[in-house]
């Protein structure tokens, strides 16, 4: 079974051929067009994707060597994100099915970052405890099998990568700041100055407090004194939200007696956050998942993942041919 993913829900344009559970390719066309607002601008977004949707697709044909006639089903993100751009990819899929008379299978944006790391882990199967951490949301999750899910806990204010994207500014360093953040902070002492870490005792999130703190440290500081320790000043702040995510996955996993973790989303491709959790799972004997770089930012990938084990879970195939799904900007996962 082939399968074509769309990604539009935010500033990637992705589409990635699925066959038989396999990879065959997956295009990611990251939008630039944001990078001058130092943020994104919805309507922007959308335009964009409307110019490159249908050259990311046959791009992405190309790779896998097929054309569209070859394609059995079209998985698409149909929520949470901005309404315009996923506007775009699904009614570029009803298009798609509606033509070809074949399947179309609505994807939650927040199951395909989970299904993510079926990518290169067939054996990934719930329960697990996941951490969803990206530019929009930071959430604890029970995933308890597929389809069941139970919030543990989640940001009562800005997601951990917002924050890393706004620190990032305040630096005078580029948007989005996650990987410029990331590989600076590689150059860089952790322990230069110790940021607060918020609710230790709770599973809930708040970075908002961090920020803050980085915003008042940056300001107490000379603008020499900042450029002269910029990687280490970086490094510290990334220990302080690295460790404020592990501590609170591993907490959860413990206290549920589950003995397998899981990242996603696109801080999980966090270098320092891997190795902290990689070492913290080994030392609690946890098994840990967490998907390859590309598939852990916006990709259509994992959409097409989510997608086939969607379409296999189901065992009445005729509610995909229901070609009259809308895009639901605040979709959620947990009730
Ligand atoms: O999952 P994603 O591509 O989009 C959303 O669904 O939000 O995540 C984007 C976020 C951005 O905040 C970006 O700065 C962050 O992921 N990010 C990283 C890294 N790569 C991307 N954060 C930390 N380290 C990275 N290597
Ligand atoms: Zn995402």
């Amino acid at each position: 079974m082939n399968i074509l993913g769309i990604e539009t829900s935010c500033d990637d344009t992705s589409a990635a051929i699925l066959s038989d559970g396999k990879i065959l390719s997956n295009i990611v066309s990251t939008q630039l067009e944001h990078i001058k607002f130092g943020g994104i601008i919805p309507e922007v977004a959308a335009r964009a994707h409307q110019r490159n949707i249908l050259s990311v697709i046959d791009l992405a044909l190309k790779e896998a060597k097929l054309t569209l006639k070859d394609i059995d089903a079209v998985s698409t993100t149909y929520g949470p994100g901005l309404i315009g751009p996923l506007l775009v990819g699904v009614n570029t899929a009803k298009g798609v099915c509606f033509a070809n008379k074949i399947p179309l299978i609505p994807v939650n944006h927040i199951e395909s970052h989970i299904f993510a790391n079926f990518i290169e882990h067939p054996e990934f199967e719930p329960p697990l405890v996941v951490l969803v951490v990206s530019g929009g949301h930071t959430e604890l999750i029970y995933m308890k099998d597929y389809n069941h899910y139970e919030l543990i806990g989640k940001t009562r204010d800005d997601a951990a990568g917002e924050c890393l994207d706004k620190v990032s500014k305040m630096l005078g360093l580029g948007f989005p700041g996650g990987k410029i953040l990331d590989d600076m902070a590689k150059k860089g002492d952790s322990k230069f100055h110790r940021f607060p870490r918020a609710l230790p005792t709770s599973y809930d999130f708040s970075f908002s407090g961090l920020k803050t703190s980085v915003k008042v440290y940056l300001e107490s500081q000379s603008a020499e004194f900042i450029e002269e320790n910029k990687c280490d000043i970086i490094a510290s702040f990334l220990e302080a939200v690295a460790a404020t995510l592990s501590d609170k996955l591993i907490r959860a996993a413990k206290q549920f007696g589950i003995s397998k973790i899981a990242m996603a989303g696109g801080v999980s491709a966090n270098s320092r956050l891997r190795a902290i959790l990689a070492s913290k799972a080994q030392k609690n004997k946890l098994q840990f998942f967490y998907p390859a770089p590309i598939y852990c930012t916006d990709n259509a990938a994992m959409v097409a993942m989510a997608g086939y084990k969607k379409y296999n879970a189901v065992a009445d195939k005729s509610v995909f041919y229901n070609y009259s799904i809308d895009a639901v900007p605040n979709l959620r996962l947990i009730d």
